[in-house]
């Protein structure tokens, strides 16, 4: 965001916040208990739980690298300062040992914290609002019974006059339609259901996947329109119809479950947790969905993609299409050397397997070249026994100029799309803005 956008994003919030005051701001602290409440004994209803805690990334979001599972501090990026997740295992002092269900569940539907200090919506409550009772004590009896860890959050770094909680108020006026969601408004079936609740709910798909506005709350009139997040392009999930190959309810069901759709690609960068997590909970669940994702569908266009350019006629040489021409023959060489022995159409990865081809992935046929800079930058870790996803990193063996090179080529040659512009420019940009290692 600009500086003169944050400036005017944060006096809005001023404005708002003060007119809230005195109507949301004070929140009643809710009674301490003395003691976590005992572990339940109930097994249906930790299972019920441990699958809900999936479903909403909660341990994702709440572990720190090499942390303790849900002791948090995980610094969240947000366009106004780092955030840090808290620790929700039932230790008494640092954790949520001494939260009752009523103020475990008031977190999650208003995002009000214990002690009646608001909570910030990068936590995102303006989902989890969605949930019913019965899955919120789930949710508690399961966090209850983990094993407590003291750690206490380490402190947030957001720039004033946002790190004074009581102007979440203002923004909870504006953008928290607190509550379960309202019934469709014509008749569903029972997965459409399942799948709203999950998605719209502890799925939070829409925290990634919409654009947001200056004050960091979802564009309400773009659902599902796609975002940006660390980095990273999350694509419209309201035109998946429209890829260059549509997606079916099948490809969507495989690739929320296991991060691979056959002809679409592979889960990376922010993505990659949400699948992992997902491949832990029922297909029934994942199936739902898919099924509320493709009622979001428009129709399939009628006529077929735009075939492909002509290619242009030979340019003399010193001319801008020259310098085009050699850096498609330098992208062949790099492709040939880095890329061809995974990505090339006799490498084992195609012809054992079935993976995605490359003309098929979203992110080489995308608008902008971001996903792409990003995969080549920083590749796809390998995951326990997942390494179908596996691909290097190659910041720190390519230069700016040969990924420039290779996604020119790779863009062009497979995706037979027309070039990015100022490719080798974003590739620059991008890595400048990705954490150093
Ligand atoms: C996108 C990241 C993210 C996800 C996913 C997430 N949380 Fe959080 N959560 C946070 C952050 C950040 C905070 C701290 C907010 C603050 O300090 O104002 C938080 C705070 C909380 C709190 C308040 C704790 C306290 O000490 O004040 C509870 C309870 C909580 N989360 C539960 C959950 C549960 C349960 C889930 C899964 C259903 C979950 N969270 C998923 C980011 C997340
Ligand atoms: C933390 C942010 C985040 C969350 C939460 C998230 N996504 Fe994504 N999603 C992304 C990013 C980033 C990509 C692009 C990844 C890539 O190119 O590999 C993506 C890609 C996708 C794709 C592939 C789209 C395409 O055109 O190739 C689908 C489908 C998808 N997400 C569905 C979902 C659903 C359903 C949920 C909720 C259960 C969800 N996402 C939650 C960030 C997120
Ligand atoms: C060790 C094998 C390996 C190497 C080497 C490799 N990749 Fe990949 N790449 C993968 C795998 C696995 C995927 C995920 C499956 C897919 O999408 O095809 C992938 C995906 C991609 C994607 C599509 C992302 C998506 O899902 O939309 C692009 C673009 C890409 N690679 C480019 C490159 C380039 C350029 C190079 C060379 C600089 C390279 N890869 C080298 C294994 C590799």
């Amino acid at each position: 965001m600009s500086r003169t956008g944050r400036i005017a994003g944060a006096a809005a919030v001023v404005v708002v916040a003060a007119a809230a005051v005195g109507y949301y701001a004070w929140q009643p602290a809710i009674a301490p208990l003395d003691s976590p409440p005992p572990i339940s004994e109930d097994r249906a209803l930790l299972a019920q739980g441990a699958r809900l805690a999936e479903l909403g990334d909660c341990m994702h979001c709440h572990t720190a690298q090499d942390g303790k599972p849900y002791a948090g501090g995980l610094p969240l990026n947000t366009p106004f300062g780092t955030i840090y997740s808290t620790n929700i295992t039932p230790d008494v002092d640092t954790g949520i040992g001494a939260w009752s269900q009523e103020a475990f569940a008031r977190a999650m539907r208003r995002g009000v914290a214990r002690d009646g200090s608001l909570l910030y919506p990068a936590f995102p409550y303006v989902h989890f609002t969605r949930v019913t009772d019965d899955d919120i004590a789930a949710l508690y009896a399961y966090l209850m019974a983990r094993r407590p860890v003291h750690a206490p959050a380490p402190a947030n770094e957001l720039t004033f006059p946002l790190n004074f909680r009581p102007l979440v108020a203002g923004w909870n006026l504006l953008f928290l339609d607190a509550g379960e969601l309202p019934a469709p408004a014509k008749a569903q079936s029972k997965d459409w259901l399942r799948g709203r609740y999950l998605v719209e709910g502890l799925g939070h798909c829409a925290s990634c996947h919409t654009p947001m506005n200056a004050l960091g709350a979802e564009k309400s009139g773009q659902p599902y329109a796609g975002g940006l997040i660390d980095g990273w392009e999350a694509p419209p999930l309201n035109a998946l119809t429209r890829a260059r190959r549509p997606w079916t309810h099948e490809q969507l069901t495989s690739y929320l479950h296991t991060g691979l759709a056959t002809e679409h690609g592979a889960a990376a960068g922010p993505m990659l947790p949400v699948t992992q997590h997902l491949a832990n909970v029922p297909l029934s669940d994942v199936q739902a969905m898919a099924t509320y994702l493709m009622s979001m569908q428009p129709e399939p266009q009628a006529s077929p993609p735009p075939t492909p350019p002509a290619a242009p006629p030979p340019a003399p040489p010193g001319t801008p299409a020259a310098d085009d021409a050699q850096r498609m023959e330098r992208g062949a060489a790099t492709f040939n050397a880095s890329c061809a022995s995974c990505h090339g159409a006799s490498a084992p990865m195609h012809t054992v397997g079935g993976r995605p081809l490359l003309e098929l992935s979203t992110a080489l046929n995308a608008d902008s070249p971001r996903n792409a800079i990003q995969l080549v930058l920083s590749g796809n870790p390998w995951t326990g026994s997942a390494s179908a996803h596996y691909m290097p990193p190659f910041a720190a063996t390519l230069t700016d100029e040969q990924i420039a090179d290779v996604l020119a080529y790779t863009r062009v040659q497979y995706a037979q799309r027309p070039a990015w512009k100022n490719i080798a420019g974003s590739v620059a940009a991008i890595r400048k803005e990705n954490p150093q290692p």
